[in-house]
């Protein structure tokens, strides 16, 4: 299993006090000293964390291929298509979202120009969805290489199972639910990950997860066959204040074998 680590929130950090500390290229060279097997990014419309003298250096400087979150805005297509990347993973954005809340809609207007713009040049696609056969069938369709699945569901439900979410204030009004209503919750999404993952699979689309996951939930994911690669960034860089990031990445590495 392959561990993409997502270095954003090293930004988040350095941006709270607008200096470069936090440096996001030390951070880099931290998780691939660690194992990571790419390093994840988000360039997004707002430059809250990411920008792009961090997208031109992580390119430039990394050993192990570099993943560009994306949403499919004009400009910012024109942006990583000039900047390159190995990869580049389409997904949903709102100025007001906190992260990204969902999954792609397939529909919108203007996806299928921006997977050809990036494929033209020579920029490996992924797509952010929702874990559903329906999407499965439609990346296919699009013609990505690679969807990655959004776990935040399953992993929202797992918190709000096993741990104290519940009587925090950051608890989930809409999954207030008993614990056997939750359980079954959790095999649901649980089932829809892993057949979403078969059915890609089937149809030669690589598949990857991520969203939510953490050193407690992981591990479900982490046994799907059909999930070739998860990329991981709340957990790992909150994990890294008690640890350190090269041991928080190492941790995480050695769950996902
Ligand atoms: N994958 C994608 C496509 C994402 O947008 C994000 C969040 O930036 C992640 C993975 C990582 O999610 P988390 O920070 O919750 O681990």
């Amino acid at each position: 299993m392959k561990l993409g680590v997502n270095i954003d929130h090293v930004a988040v950090l350095r941006e709270a006090r607008e200096v470069n500390d936090p440096d996001i290229i030390s951070a880099m060279y931290e998780a691939i000293s660690a194992g990571a097997d790419q390093i994840t990014i988000h360039l997004r419309e707002d430059r809250r964390h990411i920008n792009e003298t961090d997208v031109k250096n992580i390119i430039n400087f990394s050993k192990i291929p570099v993943n560009l979150e994306c949403s499919i805005n004009e400009e910012i297509i024109k942006l990583v298509c000039a900047l390159k990347p190995a990869r580049a993973t389409i997904v949903p954005e709102k100025r007001e979202e906190l992260t990204t809340e969902g999954g792609l809609n397939l529909s919108s207007k203007g996806l299928e120009h921006a997977i050809n713009e990036l494929h033209k040049n020579g920029i490996e696609v992924s797509l952010f969805i929702d874990p559903s056969l329906e999407d499965i069938r439609r990346s296919a369709a699009l013609k990505a290489s690679f969807v990655e699945l959004h776990t935040g569901a399953y992993a929202n439900t797992y918190l709000m199972l096993n741990s104290n979410l519940k009587y925090t204030k950051y608890s989930i009004d809409s999954l207030n639910l008993s614990k056997d209503e939750l359980k079954n919750l959790l095999n649901f999404e649980l089932e829809k990950i892993k057949s979403s993952a078969k059915l890609g699979v089937n149809l030669g689309l690589k598949v990857a997860a991520g969203h939510g996951l953490n050193y407690q939930n992981v591990g479900e994911i982490a046994s799907i066959d059909e999930i070739f690669e998860l990329n991981i960034g709340q957990s790992i860089i909150a994990r890294s204040v008690f640890v350190g990031l090269k041991n928080a990445v190492l941790e995480m590495k050695e769950l996902t074998k």
